[in-house]
């Protein structure tokens, strides 16, 4: 078999590249671990920056987000019994976010893909990686794909930035000392747009998927179950934690996801090796306080998708060369913002009452500031 981009992991990153490859005449297969209906309901991301909307939209595959995704034109920052508005139409006139859940992303390009005849393959669980310096090919399931390009969009988890040889990458990591519990619930949210607080028993995030889905997320020890969070007790945090200005009532119903996220962030360099690609969560990792990780695997595929046109419409590989260096710059600027966020706005043992005032002395700061609040919100919704 062969192919010309062979593309591993069909989360967000390997199907746009896809997608957009196919857009423009280039073929590739999609190799996927998991079962489809398992990559159509793991339950992520929400926030989509503007570009990340337009990349979809010109690509054919935004019709449902336009007409079920919730465009938000600000962000509540909560704390010290006061909730503050970034408010983006006035500080970053003409830019926003929209609120779409990223599995709903995975099955409009699942089903653009198969529509389009595209070779996407679920359930594919031994993917190997050869010959990266040379003629590359994959081998899975006893077959051989040959490739002129191998795109590793396989996560943090994959086996994609491993097959890369010892000494090549440099990798830049932070472990945050907590994790995020993330919740869906069956509610009308209790607000109109997204509510980051920090109070002291921790930082929680009110969010949503739909007029009849709510999503929160709460900050937990870095080793905590689900176990240890039955139903009444997230809603007793989660009041506990987002009560806190006058008048503000959490509605609450059937939670019917939950799960456990370690906060880390992540940094390969570079993002390529011989002729292979990484893509992604494959590259790195931020914190979601900054809601930056999926807007940043579309920004990797969107310069991949340029670098591998101009590769096989003309032989020349100066984009693909330059590939790493083209995304860094985004890359680095996205972890700087969710570290930002990230410090602003949750608890840390290590701090002292010295340290907590800081926090509070910045938080006000960003939020009496014009300009320091125009920085949070030109990074919120994404630089073009
Ligand atoms: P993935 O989505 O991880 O896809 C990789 C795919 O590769 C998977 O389908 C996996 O099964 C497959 N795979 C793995 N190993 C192999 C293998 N060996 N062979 C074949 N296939 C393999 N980002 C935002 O922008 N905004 C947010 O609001 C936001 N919130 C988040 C909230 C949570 C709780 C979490 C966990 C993440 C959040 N993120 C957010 C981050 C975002 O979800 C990721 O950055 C995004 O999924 C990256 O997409 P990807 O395609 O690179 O990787
Ligand atoms: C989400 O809705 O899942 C979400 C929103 C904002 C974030 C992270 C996740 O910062």
């Amino acid at each position: 078999m062969r192919t010309q981009v062979g593309i591993i992991g069909a989360g967000p990153a390997g199907l746009l590249l896809s997608h957009l490859l196919h857009l423009r005449g280039i073929s590739s297969v999609v190799l996927e671990k998991r079962g489809r209906e398992y990559v159509e309901r793991r339950v992520r991301a929400g926030v989509l920056e503007q570009g990340t909307v337009d990349t979809l939209v010109e690509a054919g595959v935004g019709a449902r987000l336009l007409r079920e995704g919730l465009p938000h034109r600000g962000i509540e920052l909560r704390y010290g019994g006061q909730g503050h508005r970034i408010a983006f139409e006035k500080l970053v006139p003409g830019r926003s976010i929209t609120v779409y859940g990223q599995q709903e992303v995975v099955k409009d390009l699942i089903a653009a893909r198969l529509e389009a005849g595209g070779d996407v393959r679920f359930e594919i669980e031994d993917v190997a990686v050869h010959s990266l310096e040379a003629e590359p090919y994959l081998t899975f399931g006893g077959e051989r794909l040959d490739c002129d390009v191998i795109a590793g969009c396989d996560g943090f988890h994959g086996v994609s930035r491993p097959s890369i040889p010892p000494g090549v990458l440099r990798l830049f990591e932070r472990d945050y000392p907590f994790a995020w519990l993330g919740i869906l619930a069956r509610v009308a949210p209790s607000s109109e747009e997204l509510i980051y607080a920090r109070t002291e028993r921790g930082f929680a995030l009110h969010s949503m998927r739909s007029p009849t889905v709510s999503r929160f997320y709460l900050q937990v020890p870095p080793d905590a179950t689900v176990a240890e969070w039955p139903d009444e007790r997230i809603w007793d945090e989660l009041k506990a934690r987002l009560e806190t200005v006058p008048g503000f009532v959490l509605d609450t119903g059937e939670i019917f996801d939950k799960g456990v996220t370690p906060m880390r962030a992540f940094v390969a360099e570079p993002m390529q090796y011989g002729r292979l690609y990484l893509a992604g969560d494959a590259a790195h990792i931020v914190p979601p306080t900054g809601a930056k990780g999926l807007n940043l695997a579309v920004a990797d595929v969107r310069v991949l998708t340029e670098a591998l046109d101009r590769f096989f419409a003309t032989g020349s590989a100066d984009l693909l060369d330059a590939y790493s260096e083209s995304c860094l710059k985004r890359v680095w600027r996205a972890q700087h913002f969710s570290w930002w966020m990230t410090t602003l706005l949750h608890t840390f043992d290590s701090d002292d009452d010295y340290g907590r005032r800081l926090q509070l002395s910045y938080l006000d700061y960003v939020t009496s500031s014009e300009s320091a609040a125009t920085t949070l919100a030109e990074n919120y919704v994404g630089l073009p």
